[in-house]
């Protein structure tokens, strides 16, 4: 998705804008550009392709105490560098930057058109600087204002004017922006990555607020002029979470820190005495609690497998019906949102616009939607009634890893919670607790499989097409395994439930199709065991994720991964790891850009 930066201060505006645009990289994007201004004149440089292509386009000359740069994830028009952003208005004077989704743009182009102003690009976005330009009459920050009142859809932008070099103005409306405050300088961006090297003062924004900068101040407002005030928070992690740390790809590094991503997720929110948990951001009281009859979760990709993990387990531990929905699908469907049941919005990012909508679509008809989320002050943890933060660590790769696990973690809470105050015994909850506590170990242990799975994925990667298949709470993560194989690698994979593929799948079975079978020695062990034969008897080929000392599947399988003997309700976590780590080998054999594949975003700010 795209990503804004803004920059006012006393360095060379080039070069803090190029460092934020590289820190958003991962947004996923397929342009990039900057514009300059140091009160003479407006430079803008863009091109199509990567950061690195851009650099080479700005001269080492180039000067500007004030600038905004902006990578661009194309929704209209193509790869262009003339469709890349800042866009100028004609005269030159003004430059404007933009994330989101201008839906009426076409009659605002045509209305402009027809006033004599003269479209360069093939963008919804170029509507907005000549729509500044119309209203620009000395006040920029009215300016713009007057312009996002005729504006329908999504925005978070940031524009100035060639003759002020100590004002920046930005907006939101869906797409994220924050402020960030230094000592004589100003920064504002689509997240506090882009900042972070530089101060760790921020300012989170609401739909239809505005800012205005200047290098050592700043002012904020809504879109009908009327003075807001914000409360500066401060960041908590740091810069060297953004870093590699000696891994080759973002993707490896966030696989492998799971065995301490999944433990900062429960970390101070276990009661071993009472044997529950204790979530203090939910903003509900044990009653309140008490009277949630039905749980609704609303997610999109990884978060959404996430979701069904959570919703089996806790359906069976807590007995309260769970069911999970695309939010993309539930947001349109005119949903009943009933009464005594409580909704979860699950979201990495927090700002997914699916996932944002769905929960706003919620609270309008009067629902209570609580947030798990990892970035802190995104946008749907500040628009929740509630919620948990999955405080993972900055998750880079565009492939989700490290905040499956900890969003399933999360979820496990809350079961644990709603399950101790209905009919979970102490015992119950502490043989719970021990699991979890447990999990750490496990997850080293299946992670010291790398090399074994690496091996496996130079031998599998030439096969075009992948099943993978489980039961249970294990059908998810088939279905998370084949997201994560689709998106890193480009091979075309499908989860299925393993007792669905004598339904039709079966029919996809030959020597291009390898399977990969999720063998829990749960209650469900003898089931898929039979699935798996019935693809051998079909001569297909079948690779294993089974419990370590199983020999019966050593026998069928023709490779097999074995993964630590855990609680059932846990094989979703160590069983993870191999899927996750055969994606990213596979990736790596197939010379793929790991951690930013070709047409995602890391976060989807658009429909
Ligand atoms: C997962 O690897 C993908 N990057 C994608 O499916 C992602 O999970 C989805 O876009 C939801 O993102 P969110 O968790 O930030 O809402």
């Amino acid at each position: 998705m795209c990503g804004i930066v803004g920059y006012c201060g006393y360095r060379s505006a080039a070069e803090v804008l190029l460092s934020g645009l590289k820190r958003l990289e991962y947004r996923g994007y397929d342009s990039a550009g900057i514009g300059l201004g140091d009160g003479k004149s407006l430079d803008v440089y863009k091109t199509k392709g990567k950061i690195k292509d851009l650099r080479e386009h700005v001269p080492q000359e180039a000067s500007g105490i004030i600038g905004i740069g902006h990578t661009r994830w194309a929704t209209h028009g193509g790869v262009t560098d003339i469709n890349a952003h800042p866009h100028m208005d004609t005269d030159k004077k003004i430059a404007v930057v933009h994330n989101g989704i201008i839906e009426n743009y076409m009659p605002l182009k045509e209305m402009l058109i027809g006033e004599g102003y003269k479209f360069i690009s093939e963008t919804d976005s170029e509507v907005l600087i000549h729509l500044i330009s119309k209203f620009y009459t000395g006040d920029l920050e009215k300016a713009v204002k007057e312009a996002l009142m005729l504006v329908k859809g999504t925005y978070g932008i940031i524009a100035f004017h060639k003759d002020n070099p100590d004002q920046l103005v930005g907006a939101r409306n869906g797409s994220p922006l924050v402020l960030g405050i230094g000592e004589d300088e100003m920064f504002l961006a689509s997240d506090v990555s882009a900042l972070v090297a530089y101060t760790k003062r921020v300012v989170y924004f609401e739909d239809h607020e505005v800012v205005t900068i200047s290098k050592t101040d700043y002012s904020t407002s809504n879109i009908d002029n009327e003075a807001i005030n914000k409360e500066v928070e401060n960041i908590s992690w740091e810069l060297e979470e953004m870093e590699k740390g000696g891994y080759d790809f973002f993707m490896l590094k966030e696989i492998h820190e799971q065995s301490q991503s999944v433990p900062r997720a429960y970390q101070g929110r276990i009661d071993e005495e009472m044997a529950t948990a204790k979530l203090g951001g939910l903003n509900m009281t044990s009653r309140e609690l008490l009277d949630v009859e039905r749980v609704k979760i609303v997610a999109a990709g990884t978060s959404y497998h996430a979701g069904l993990v959570a919703a089996l387990q806790m359906e069976s531990m807590a007995r309260i019906p769970c069911s999970v929905e695309l939010a993309s699908e539930f947001r349109y469907r005119n949903p009943v949102v009933e009464k005594n049941t409580l909704y979860f919005a699950l979201s990495q990012s927090g700002e997914t616009i699916d996932t944002l909508y769905a929960m706003r679509e919620i609270q309008r008809k009067g629902g209570r939607c609580l947030g798990v989320c990892n970035v802190v002050g995104s946008t749907i943890p500040r628009e929740s009634d509630g919620g948990v933060y999955l405080h993972s660590g900055p998750e880079i790769a565009v492939a989700s890893t490290k905040a499956f696990t900890s969003q399933i973690t999360a979820l496990y809470l809350f079961t644990l919670n709603m399950a101790r105050m209905r009919d979970l015994s102490t015992e119950g909850g502490l043989r719970f607790i021990k699991a979890l506590k447990e999990l750490p170990i496990q997850l080293e242990k299946a992670l010291g499989d790398s090399e074994h799975i690496q091996a496996l994925a130079k031998k599998y990667a030439k096969y075009p097409h992948f099943l993978f298949l489980g039961r249970g709470i294990n059908y998810p993560v088939a279905l998370e395994g084949a997201l994560k194989l689709k998106e890193v690698s480009y091979i075309h994979a499908e989860g299925y439930s393993a007792a669905e593929i004598k339904h039709g799948p079966i029919a996809l079975i030959n020597e291009e199709t390898p399977s990969l079978f999720l063998v829990a020695d749960d209650h469900l062990k003898e089931k898929v065991i039979s699935n798996m034969k019935e693809i051998k008897a079909r001569d297909g080929m079948v690779i294993a994720v089974a419990v370590e000392g199983d020999k019966e599947v050593a026998g069928i399988a023709d490779d097999v991964i074995y993964v630590p003997r855990v609680d059932p309700a846990f094989n979703p976590f160590v069983m993870s790891i191999p899927l996750q780590l055969f994606s990213y080998y596979c990736a790596i054999e197939l010379g793929r850009d790991v951690d930013q594949p070709r047409n995602l975003a890391k976060s989807v700010t658009v429909e």
